[in-house]
C-alpha cells in the first residue's frame, strides 16, 4: 500500500458551487435552502452524494430509501452534507428487451450525475444485477472518492420445507413443468416463496457475485457483501459506509487508489472461490475499461485455474446467502485466498485497510457452507476461457455449474438463428436432437439481442428432460444468468451479429468442446468457413433511432466487456465550466 492520505482541511470541488457570495453561488446554494438545510452545511464541508438506485420495478433495491437514510445518519455523525440523489436503475426482473443494455446507460447517467453536481465523494446503493457494475463504472470514470453498499439479499425462500432458491428454482421448476413433474398452480404457488424479504436474489448469482465484487475489489467495507437485507446489521452497515465516505474525501481516497490490477485480479480468485456468476466477467472487465486497468479474458482463466470453489451456495451449491452471511460471509473466503497464497495482501481498501489486515482475524463457523479446500466444489474453480475457429476472441464457461462428463465433448450442432426460433422448435416433438448434441444459440450478445440477454441456459427439448437428462452441452454467444447452471458456453466472441463464426454454424456441423484444453472448434475446414463468412448477411435490423441506436452501433464485444466504445476511460471530475 502506498496510498498517503491528503493534507486536510482544503477545498472541495462542492465550494466551486457553494461557496463564495457571487450570483451563481447564491443561485446554487440559496435553492437548496429551501429543503431548509441550515447554513453551516456549506461551509466547506464534504458534500456526499447517495446515489439511489431505489426503484418500485426494481424490487431487488426497493428497500434503499430506507437503507439511505442510515448512511445519512453516519454522513452527519462525520461531519458530512449527504444529498440524496435518485439515479437510472435498471431492474433484472422487469427491464426489456434486457436489463445488459441499460447497464452502459445507467453508467453513463451516473458518471454526468457525479460530475454535473456538487459531490465531492458518493456512496453507491445499489443491489440488483446491473445496478452494482454500472455505479462502479460512473464511479471509475469520475475518480471522485466513492463506497459501495448493497441492499443485501433475500431471506432463505422455503417451498414444502425444502430450500428456495432466487432464479436457481425458477430454472428448476419451470423444467419440471416441461417434464410433468410439477403442476402450473404448484408454480404458482411456489413464486412467493422464493421472494418473502426484502434484497436481492439469495443465492450465488449476479447480484450476490457483483455485492461480493465490490468488496473484493476493496470498494465496500468488509463484510458488506453477505448481510440479509433485513438483518439489523445490514442498517450498521449502511451507517458505517456513511460515516466512513467523509473521512475518504478528506484523504482523497479515490476509485483508482483502490481498484488496480491486483485488486482485479482478488476479485477474479474471489470469483472462483464463491463459485461466482459468469456476468462478473463482462463488469469486471468494463470497470477496468473505465479506471484503465489492463484486464483480459487471458487473465480470468490465468487467475482462476488455481482456485477451488469453496462456498457451498446455489446454484453450485447447497445453501444460500443467509446462510453464507451466519458462516462468516465473505472475508472468511478473502482470508481463505490469503491463506492459500492467492492474494494480493497489501492490496488497499475503501476502508483504508490492506485487503489481509480486514479478514486475518475473522472466524468460519460453518464449514459445510464455506467448505474447507479438500472438500471443494470445484477444484479449478475459475471461469475458463475457451478458444477457437468458433470463438476467436474467446467464450467463456463455469465449470462448477457444469456436467464434469460434458466439459470435453463431441456432438452434432442443432442451431437456433435467434431466441423467437429457439422459442417456436424447443418444444417440438418432432426436433431432430438428442441429449448428445450440441445446441447452437445466435444473435443474442450485445448487439444482436440487443443487450445480450440471459438465455444462454436455454432450456432442455421435453423429450430429453422426460428421460431424465438435465444437462447438455450449450454454446451461445448470450448470457447466463447468475442462478442458473449448466454446461453453458458464454459470450462467444465475436458474436452472431457482428458476422463472428457463430454466425455460420449449420444443423449438422460437428462441434468439439474440449474445456481441458481450452478449445472450441467447428469442425469445417477452413475454406468452408471463409466461404460461409464471406456470404454471410446479418438477419435483424438496428435500431433507426434512440438509445438503441446507440447502443447497437457503439457496444463492443463481451470479450471486453461490452461497454460502449466511447465510455471507456478515466474522464476526471472537472466540468468544463466550473469556476463561477
Ligand atoms: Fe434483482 Fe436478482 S433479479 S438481484
Amino acid at each position: 500500500m502506498t496510498f498517503k492520505p491528503a493534507a486536510w482541511p482544503r477545498k472541495l470541488r462542492s465550494q466551486t458551487w457553494f461557496g463564495g457570495t457571487s450570483k451563481d453561488n447564491i443561485y446554487h446554494r440559496g435553492w437548496m435552502k429551501n429543503q431548509g438545510f441550515p447554513p453551516d452545511l456549506f461551509d466547506g464541508r464534504p458534500v456526499i452524494g447517495i446515489l439511489n438506485t431505489w426503484s418500485e420495478l426494481t424490487p431487488c433495491n426497493a428497500h434503499l430509501r430506507d437503507l439511505a437514510e442510515r448512511v445519512k445518519h453516519g454522513i452527519y455523525e462525520a461531519g458530512g452534507f449527504p444529498v440524496e440523489v435518485p439515479v437510472f436503475s435498471a431492474s433484472e426482473s422487469a427491464f426489456r428487451p434486457t436489463a445488459m443494455m441499460f447497464r452502459n446507460l445507467a453508467a453513463m447517467a451516473v458518471e454526468e450525475a457525479m460530475r454535473g453536481q456538487p459531490m465531492d465523494g458518493c456512496v453507491l446503493m445499489v443491489g440488483c444485477d446491473k445496478t452494482t457494475p454500472s455505479l462502479l463504472m460512473a464511479a471509475a470514470s469520475t475518480d471522485i472518492p466513492s463506497i459501495v453498499v448493497t441492499g443485501g439479499p433475500m431471506l432463505n425462500g422455503y417451498y414444502k420445507n425444502e430450500r428456495v432458491g432466487s432464479g436457481t428454482h425458477l430454472w428448476k421448476f419451470s423444467e419440471a413443468v416441461k417434464a410433468g413433474t410439477m403442476t402450473r398452480e404448484e408454480f404458482v404457488d411456489a413464486e412467493a416463496s422464493m421472494s418473502r424479504s426484502p434484497g436481492s436474489c439469495n443465492t450465488m448469482g449476479t447480484a450476490s457475485t457483483m455485492a461480493s465484487m465490490a468488496e473484493a475489489l476493496g470498494m465496500a467495507l468488509s463484510g458488506n457483501a453477505a448481510i440479509p437485507a433485513v438483518d439489523s446489521r445490514r442498517r450498521v452497515m449502511a451507517q458505517l459506509t456513511g460515516r466512513r465516505i467523509v473521512q475518504m474525501v478528506k484523504d482523497d481516497l479515490k476509485p483508482s487508489d483502490v481498484m488496480k490490477k491486483e485488486a482485479f485480479e482478488n476479485a477474479i480468485r474471489t470469483n472462483a472461490a464463491i463459485g461466482g456468476s459468469t456476468n462478473a466477467v463482462i463488469h469486471l472487465l468494463a470497470i477496468a475499461g473505465r479506471v484503465g486497468v489492463d484486464l483480459t479474458l487471458e487473465d480470468w482463466d490465468r487467475c482462476g485455474r488455481d482456485v477451488p470453489t469453496i462456498v457451498n451456495l446455489m446454484p453450485s451449491g447447497k445453501y444460500l446467502m443467509e446462510e453464507f452471511f451466519y458462516a462468516g460471509g465473505l472475508p472468511v473466503v478473502i482470508k481463505r485466498l490469503g491463506e492459500a497464497g492467492l492474494l494480493h495482501k497489501d492490496a488497499l481498501t475503501v476502508s483504508g485497510e490492506s485487503a489481509w489486515d480486514q479478514v486475518k482475524d475473522v472466524v468460519n463457523h460453518n464449514d459445510d457452507v464455506i467448505l474447507p479446500a479438500d472438500k471443494a466444489l470445484a477444484k479449478s474453480g475459475g471461469v475458463v476461457v475457451v478458444k477457437g475457429n468458433l470463438a476467436p476472441k474467446g467464450a467463456v464457461l463455469k465449470p462448477s455449474a457444469a456436467t464434469a462428463a460434458l466439459l470435453t465433448h463431441r456432438g452434432r450442432a442443432v442451431v437456433f438463428e435467434d431466441i423467437d426460433d429457439y422459442k417456436a422448435k424447443i418444444n417440438d416433438e418432432d426436433l431432430d436432437i438428442d441429449e448428445t448434441c450440441v445446441m447452437v444459440l445466435k444473435n443474442c450478445g450485445p448487439k444482436g439481442y440487443p443487450g445480450m440477454a440471459e438465455v444462454g441456459n436455454m432450456g432442455l427439448p421435453p423429450k430429453i428432460l422426460r428421460k431424465g437428462i438435465t444437462d447438455m452441452v450449450r454454446i451461445s454467444d448470450a448470457r447466463m444468468s447468475g442462478t442458473a447452471y449448466g454446461t453453458v458456453v458464454l459470450h462467444t466472441s465475436p458474436e452472431a451479429a457482428a458476422g463472428g463464426p457463430l454466425a455460420v454454424v449449420q444443423n449438422g456441423d460437428m462441434i468439439e468442446l474440449d474445456v481441458p484444453n481450452r478449445r472450441l472448434h467447428l469442425d469445417i475446414s477452413d475454406e468452408d468457413l471463409a466461404a460461409r463468412l464471406a456470404a454471410w448477411k446479418p438477419i435483424h435490423p438496428l435500431y433507426e433511432s434512440g438509445y438503441g441506436w446507440l447502443h447497437q452501433r457503439h457496444v463492443e464485444g463481451a470479450d471486453t466487456g461490452a461497454d460502449l466504445d466511447f465510455l471507456k476511460g478515466a474522464r476526471g471530475n472537472a466540468v468544463g465550466k466550473d469556476s463561477h
